[in-house]
């Protein structure tokens, strides 16, 4: 007989951090029947990071969420969280009970277009098959990631990857080098759902399809900074400055402050501007900032890896929190 696991209720917390992404291609197919949108995307993880404490609770307790951070007043803290749903689902998966202390620090941006409720499910993947010592195999964790959300299985992922179906079929981009970003986050939201439904509102009557990113996938490969910029761009975008035209402003300062490129992340409202480097982004933060375009401004760099434990942090390849 094996060692038998130490039961849950003395089992030690378990620490993971999961990134935020932004998308440097994202193409928007037709609606399809199960009424999401066939993609075709680019995913950048981005060294943003929403960090998850799970600790064990008493049998028949079921999952307890608490969140902590800014601007996390419309966050719930109930099943409808994401990360409450993934220690549910990985939970019935396991064929055990959800028993967790869930707590959550929030520090990529809500409703950003940063897939800051993605990060938080795949932290809670990762995190609880640690705690409740469940070991899946890689692919059902990604499974079950693609299962909570479009993005959660990029979340686990990380790095640098091409996303297809409706963003949850990923294929990794090998690409060397860093890319540096500076993030204008906005005041409020975006709902997803609503900028999807603006989308097919504005090409009411056309049949689009995704365009797959080829040459923006090949002018990563080659590190070249001015293909890259040339290239990057959203679909989501026009839905986004339909529903928030004053995102238009912030777009424009960036361009006229020295970006490499300017595009609305995900489904927005934050804006995300590609420059050449360390330095540069942190002059462009500066200089943004001051324009008051933005509610805050955030430096990043990509790609940075998926959700880990944090323990795992600082080995080779990875960074601390930007
Ligand atoms: O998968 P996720 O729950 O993140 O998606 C949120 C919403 O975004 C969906 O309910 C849908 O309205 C929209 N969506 C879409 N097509 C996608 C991804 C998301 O229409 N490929």
């Amino acid at each position: 007989m094996s060692p038998a696991a130490p039961p849950a209720e003395t089992a030690p917390a378990v620490l993971a951090r999961a990134p935020g992404k932004v998308n440097l291609h994202l193409s928007v197919g037709a609606p399809r029947r199960d009424g999401y949108h066939e993609l075709a995307t680019v995913f950048l993880a981005v060294s943003i990071y929403d960090e998850l404490t799970a600790r064990p609770a008493e049998r028949g307790a079921g999952v307890a969420l608490s969140i902590s951070g800014t601007d996390t007043t419309d966050v719930p803290a109930d099943e409808q969280n994401l990360a409450w749903r993934a220690a549910q689902l990985l939970a019935a998966h396991a064929g055990r009970a959800p028993d967790v202390i869930l707590e959550l620090t929030k520090h990529i941006p809500v409703a950003a277009g940063l897939a800051g409720g993605s990060a938080d499910a795949a932290a809670a993947l990762v995190a609880c098959d640690r705690l409740w010592d469940t070991r899946l195999p890689r692919r059902d964790l990604l499974a079950l990631a693609a299962e909570l959300g479009s993005d959660v299985a990029f979340c686990l992922s990380g790095g640098l990857a091409l996303g297809t179906g409706r963003g949850e079929r990923l294929t990794p981009v090998l690409a060397a080098g860093e890319w540096h970003l500076v993030l204008a986050v906005a005041e409020g939201g975006l709902s997803t759902p609503a900028v999807y439904a603006e989308l097919d509102r504005l090409r009411a009557g056309e049949r689009p399809k995704a365009r797959m990113p080829d040459a923006l996938i090949n002018a990563l490969r080659a590190r070249d900074l001015p293909g890259v910029a040339g290239l990057v761009g959203n679909d989501l975008q026009r839905a986004a400055l339909s529903l928030r035209p004053t995102l238009r402003l912030t777009l424009r300062e960036g361009a006229d402050l020295g970006a490499e490129a300017g595009l609305v992340s995900g489904s927005g409202p934050t804006c995300a501007f590609l420059v050449a480097s360390a330095g540069a982004a942190v002059r462009l933060a500066a200089s943004l900032s001051a324009a008051g375009v933005c509610r805050t401004v955030r430096i990043a760099h990509g790609p940075v890896p998926g959700a880990r434990l944090a323990h795992a942090a600082g080995g080779p390849g990875s960074r601390r929190p930007g």
